[in-house]
């Protein structure tokens, strides 16, 4: 029997939103969102996002003729160039070698290039847990750091997706094709694990950039 008595996307979505409020609330994060936070903490995340949206995309780019992952791989989400664009702005023509992985960082690009090495299911995983979060959460954090550090769209671009017009309509489409993947129960919980491995690497990139910060100014 089959016990798909409710959609995959929405049990996805409850089994891991205790995960979720843990990195949304993470103290670095909180700090930022609540106007603590300072510019240069503001560009050491950008730092970071440059790296772990390298992996996922480059990920992307070979899982592009998978058939469970390509119909996730669209070209509207890629976030790479609007990062290097943002760091460009915010940290200068050489911002490249200003900026390199945190220990939290490191890991999980490690894990990203292992999983999507192996596995479509643990791909979509690390997929979903970024972009439908950076279309969700993240619209709100640009909102608060336009206001706070004066950004219009230089600096947050990472956050503007130009060619989804309609967030929410792709956030509904992205769920449909979760739950139209075909995969059976063993398989749910095996992304379900990873999704929540990845808001773990997110949480502890929190706390990474937490000590970071508090070392710099030790
Ligand atoms: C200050 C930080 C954050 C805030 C305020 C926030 C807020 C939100 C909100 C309001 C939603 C629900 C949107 C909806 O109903 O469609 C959401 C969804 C989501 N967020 Fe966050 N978020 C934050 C951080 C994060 C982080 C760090 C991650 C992981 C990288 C993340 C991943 C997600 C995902 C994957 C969803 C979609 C859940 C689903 O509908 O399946 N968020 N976020």
């Amino acid at each position: 029997m089959v016990s798909n008595v409710i959609p995959f996307s929405q049990a996805l979505r409850e089994r891991t939103w205790t995960s979720h409020s843990e990195s949304e609330g993470a103290n670095f994060m909180g700090d930022l969102m609540s106007g603590k936070g300072t510019r240069d903490d503001y560009i050491a995340l950008v730092a970071q996002h440059f790296f772990i949206y390298e992996a996922i995309e480059a990920a992307a780019d070979r899982m592009k003729n998978d058939p469970v992952a390509a119909p996730f791989i669209t070209s509207k989400l890629t976030r790479l160039p609007a990062i290097e664009e943002d760091l460009r702005f915010l940290i200068g023509e050489d911002w490249r070698e200003q900026i390199t992985p945190l220990p939290t960082t490191a890991r999980y690009v490690a894990r990203i290039n292992e999983v999507a090495a192996t596995w479509n299911g643990g791909f979509v995983a690390h997929h979903y847990t970024r972009y439908l979060g950076d279309l969700s959460g993240g619209q709100i954090i640009r909102t608060l750091m336009q206001r706070q550090f004066g950004f219009e769209t230089n600096g947050v671009g990472f956050y503007l997706f130009g060619d989804i017009a309609k967030p929410k309509e792709f956030k509904e489409t992205y769920r449909a094709q979760l739950d139209a993947t075909g995969w059976d129960d063993a398989e749910r919980d095996r992304v379900i694990d990873e999704v929540l491995v990845a808001y773990r690497f997110n949480t502890e990139l929190f706390v990474d950039l937490a000590n970071a910060k508090a070392t710099a100014a030790a």
